[in-house]
């Protein structure tokens, strides 16, 4: 096991009910005029908004909103948001919805406290200051809600970049497992093999003897495995959407990413596609897993047997991935680029820019150094 520190101080306030404790949240962190960030809206819909402005007004906290969000979030109301906020007074940014809401969230409440452009972030620069920020989670997925990254994608080129650095991790988070409910089960599916690809990034290491970690995420894959296909049945199997959303913010608050070297070459190469084609980012990942575990496995053909045998009851590595694929097909995922509307006439825009857009250099890395033909033999896999 290598070195690390470990520090997740997000407050996470879970169960039913618990979104009317917003406006005393908020309090409790310093908030006094609050940015009220959502989607396309669906909280709106089913009137989420009304009962977290409810408890902003019991509270006696101030509010602006901005709604419109989409999934993989844009860098234009990104740029909207901070004008906003500065215009407003704004001192806390209040996330209502999923990952795309709350990154974009970060993204603001990073940008309000910073003289240059918020992009600069999502070329590496590490995010040091921001304004707090606070979730009212209604999708698991993202693991948004724990973590402290955000993905936007930059309208000018379409580059969807990550940004990190402990100013936006959440000050609180709520989970209220009954929100999700409302999810079609096509989204819920999409959640469910985001939270899956975070355990597989961590569980692809290079790392020895980290066995605490391999056998967490192992549970949460197994959890996962079992619980996913009854909310796919039953949309309102209340523990069954409680236990998902759990280990999504335990899948990825690193928890069980401590101590060990992380691959994240599915997520990368998955971004393009999202970038390209606007698809759902779990979608784009039920794609690209199978087709990068392939093409990999044989780096270390032990850590994917190992996998097999503990949370897919088979015998090889193959086996392992096929069970894999298989399971994310049943909860209705696709398997194929087709069907995410790709054609091998786009591969070489992908690959380049995954491995040459905005800054990189020509290959990525994680479990294995991927160069651009790498890149395009996968792509070519999803085929
Ligand atoms: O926009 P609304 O109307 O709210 O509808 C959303 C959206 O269409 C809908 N939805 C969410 N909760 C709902 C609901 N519909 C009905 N009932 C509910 N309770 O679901 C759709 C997807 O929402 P979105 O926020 O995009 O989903 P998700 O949480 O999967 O977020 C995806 C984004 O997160 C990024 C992805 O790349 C993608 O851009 N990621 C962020 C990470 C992070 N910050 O740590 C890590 C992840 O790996 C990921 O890359
Ligand atoms: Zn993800």
């Amino acid at each position: 096991m290598e070195n690390f520190t470990f520090y997740s101080p997000t407050k996470f306030v879970f169960g039913k009910g618990t979104e009317s404790e917003a406006g005393k949240l908020v309090k409790a962190f310093g908030g006094s005029k609050v940015l009220i960030h959502y989607g396309g809206g669906s909280v709106v819909r089913s009137g989420l908004l009304d009962r977290v402005k409810a408890s902003l007004d019991e509270a006696g906290i101030a509010y602006v909103e901005l709604g419109g969000v989409k999934p993989n979030p844009r860098s234009g109301l990104v740029y909207e948001g901070i004008d906003l906020c500065k215009k407003e007074g704004v001192d806390f940014v209040l996330a209502v919805g999923g990952g795309s809401s709350i990154d974009s969230s970060k993204a603001i409440a990073a940008g309000v406290v910073y003289d240059g452009d918020f992009w600069d972030f999502y070329c590496g620069k590490p995010i040091e200051k921001a304004l707090p920020v606070g979730t009212v989670l209604t999708i698991a997925a993202a693991g948004s809600e724990g973590s402290g990254d955000s993905v936007i994608t930059k309208e000018e080129g379409m580059y969807k970049r990550g940004a990190s650095g402990e100013g936006i991790r959440p000050k609180f988070s709520i989970l209220n497992p009954e929100l999700t409910q409302t999810l079609p089960p096509y989204q819920t599916a999409c959640g469910i093999t985001d939270i899956m690809a975070h355990l597989y990034e961590r569980y692809l290491t290079n790392s020895k003897d980290v066995e605490v970690t391999d056998r967490l995420i192992e549970a949460l894959l197994i959890t996962m495995k079992n619980e996913g296909p009854k909310v796919i049945a039953d949309p309102d199997d209340y523990q069954a959407r409680a236990n998902i959303m759990w280990a999504g913010t335990m899948a990825h608050t690193n928890s069980c990413g401590v101590g060990r070297s992380q691959d994240w070459n599915s997520h990368n190469i998955e971004h393009e596609l999202s970038a390209l084609y606007d698809c759902a980012h779990g979608a784009g990942l039920a794609v690209t897993m199978p087709a990068v575990f392939k093409y990999v496995k044989d780096h270390d053909i032990d850590r994917f047997t190992q996998v097999a045998q503990r949370v897919w009851d088979v015998e090889t590595a193959e086996e392992g991935i096929d069970a894999f694929r298989d399971f994310l097909i049943s909860i209705g995922m696709p398997s194929t680029l087709g069907e995410l509307g790709g054609k091998k006439e786009d591969i070489p825009v992908l690959v380049k820019n995954l491995c040459y857009g905005d800054g990189r250099t020509g290959s990525i890395s994680g479990f294995v150094t991927l160069d651009e033909n790498d890149c395009a033999k996968i792509y070519e896999m999803m085929l």
